[in-house]
């Protein structure tokens, strides 16, 4: 499963790329905004930090302006996916871009017609926000697990690449349903790591290796 963080603070980015466990990024126009930065500006600063896609939305909302922006966006660097929403303009204009030879994230997919639309259209990504779904008590798990049946028996190439992860439970689910991508803020993929038992164990072997003086 492929790891997308899911911010566009820089210093987070640069700090989890190191691990060598971040495959791309995600962003939006809530968190370019939350950034505070020039939009062109900060999407090109996070395109240097990875190799991997890094997802920048456009703002128009019919298919020209969508067009438009999306060939702007991926001026800035190799690594720009245009984000697209799953509206009718959206699809449009993801046709165009796939055409081009630019890799379209549609986002906003709530169901499993809206991803069967979107493979069709011949986006690279899908974007299925499961914490949004489970906010309004339906099942996000669930979409991923229609989306993926539905991909494999097609044989669509479009990544499903699980959004709005909002836990660690998410991403297991996410993995367990075949997501082939998931994004998550910085705080969640840093959660993945912790469990109690590992502490407590940890706690107990450097206890023992320093009564005894074990030096390596
Ligand atoms: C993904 O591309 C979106 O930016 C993101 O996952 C939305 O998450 P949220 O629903 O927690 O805002």
């Amino acid at each position: 499963m492929k790891f997308f963080v899911d911010t566009a603070d820089t210093k987070d980015i640069a700090d989890l790329a190191a691990t060598g466990l971040i495959d791309g990024v995600t962003t939006n126009p809530s968190l370019i905004a939350k950034s505070g930065r020039p939009f062109a500006e900060v999407i090109a600063e996070i395109c240097s930090l990875t190799d991997g896609p890094v997802s920048a939305e456009v703002v128009a909302t019919d298919a020209d302006g969508m067009i438009k922006e999306g060939k702007t966006l991926a001026k800035i660097a190799e690594n720009v996916a245009v984000k697209l929403p799953l509206t009718w303009d959206g699809l449009k204009a993801c046709r165009t871009l796939a055409d081009e030879g630019i890799p379209v994230n549609v986002t906003l997919c709530f169901s499993a017609n809206q991803a069967l639309l979107a493979a069709k259209a011949g986006a690279a990504f899908i974007s299925p926000f499961i914490g949004r779904l489970d906010d309004i008590h339906l099942d996000g798990m669930e979409l991923i697990q229609e989306i993926r049946q539905i991909y494999d028996n097609y044989m669509f190439e479009t990544e499903i690449l699980a959004a709005s992860i909002r836990s660690p439970n998410h991403v297991k689910l996410s993995a367990l349903a075949g997501a082939d991508v998931m994004t998550a803020p910085p705080s969640v993929i840093r959660s993945l790591v912790n469990h109690p038992l590992t502490d407590k164990g940890l706690e107990i072997f450097l206890a023992d290796a320093k009564k005894a003086g074990i030096k390596v």
